[in-house]
């Protein structure tokens, strides 16, 4: 069975390929080519198990080889070095060796989790990414970002661990809840914005009515999302520079996601509200054209996504201190001259963060 569609990654470690399929019916072929393959462990969640065995169960089964399920817990607290021992028991206890393939079924918390294992296993396996969620889908699966969190701090303890492949069975999507198909739009708006052109105007285009698996838009968003962000990781695959410009919009949202206690929002909801605190400070600090902020605002209301929040300016403002991608004490941000025209390692003085945050606070 043929992909729908397929993007190649030129990263420098490896070179990949994101094939879309609609449903799992060409997982089974797309393993194949990577023979000889001793056995299979499928990294997932047990719901999401549940949900999708039936489908995948079939094609795996098929190939020959010992596959076994290891269940791991979603949800961001439970990505923690922590939870790792088990996960490297259970590997040693079934047989798993050099020639074992790992697979990373889930969303992001999943794909960064599995895909942390197999680097480190056996001083690394191979694995593939087969993303389950939106934010999966357009980012988290390409690139090769793979980690876990310390008690002090989110994603810091990993590394640049490319997939064998990365493998999209559209199907998936149909279960997302609401709340996750905001949480990867938030990442495709930004995207969007980084590439400007032609993406940016199919993004501005479409609106929530492409939460739908089977909606060729959303087909093209997803295209295009994933072709952005391989042109950028095949150019500085270890965030040296310009692969800094993904973090738009992060630098506020981690703070908010801090402040809020990782509740309120999905990740991908933070990151919209942070994106439009980057576009009021890029008319400010970049000479952007001031319409972006009302443009901007009306993309995000178009997928439902939240543009502003009640935290106090002030406390989200002293939260960006905490930022991992911060040089010395002073906050940097990625901001933009012009859509497509990102800029990175931007210093921000904590009374402009104040000044955007309090602004954004009163927009209707
Ligand atoms: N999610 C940002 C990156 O992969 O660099």
């Amino acid at each position: 069975m043929n992909p729908i569609q397929e993007v190649k990654i030129h990263a420098f470690s490896k070179e990949y390929k994101v094939s879309i399929y609609s449903d799992f019916r060409g997982l089974g072929e797309t393993i194949r080519r990577f023979y000889p393959v001793s056995s299979i462990f499928i990294l997932t969640e047990r719901k999401l198990s549940g949900l999708f065995s039936k489908f995948y169960s079939m094609e795996l089964g098929g190939l020959g080889v010992p596959v076994h399920e290891i269940y791991i817990k979603g949800g961001e607290k439970n990505k923690h070095i922590n939870r790792t021992a088990d996960v490297y028991n259970r590997l040693i206890e079934l047989g798993a060796d050099r020639k074992s393939l790992i697979l990373a079924l889930g969303g992001g918390v999943v794909g960064d989790f599995a895909g942390f294992i197999a680097s480190t296993f056996l001083r690394g396996i191979r694995f593939a990414q087969i993303p389950t969620s939106l934010l999966a889908c357009v980012d988290s699966s390409v690139g090769g970002k793979v980690a876990v969190n310390a008690d002090l701090g989110k994603n810091m303890i990993g590394s640049f661990y490319q997939p064998e492949f990365v493998y999209v069975p559209l199907i998936a999507l149909s279960t997302l809840p609401k709340k996750e198909w905001r949480c990867g739009m938030a990442e495709i708006v930004k995207h969007g914005l980084l590439s400007g052109g032609e993406y940016l105007e199919k993004v501005r285009a479409n609106n929530k009515e492409v939460y739908d698996h089977s909606s060729p838009a959303l087909l093209e968003l997803i295209v295009g999302s994933i072709l952005y962000k391989a042109n950028i990781v095949s150019q500085d695959e270890r965030e040296t520079g310009l692969r800094k410009v993904l973090n738009l919009g992060h630098t506020t949202a981690h703070a908010i996601e801090s402040l809020t206690n990782y509740k309120k929002y999905s990740h991908g909801e933070a990151v919209a509200i942070g994106l439009l605190t980057a576009i009021i400070l890029s008319v400010q600090k970049q000479g952007l054209d001031q319409n972006w902020i009302e443009d901007l605002r009306k993309i995000l209301a178009q997928y439902d996504l939240p543009y502003q929040d009640s935290s106090k300016s002030s406390q989200v403002a002293k939260h960006t201190l905490h930022d991992k991608k911060n040089v010395g004490s002073s906050v940097r941000f990625v901001l933009l001259q012009s859509a497509g025209s990102p800029v990175w390692d931007i210093p921000v003085e904590l009374p402009e963060i104040v000044q955007a945050f309090r602004s954004q606070k009163k927009m209707k």
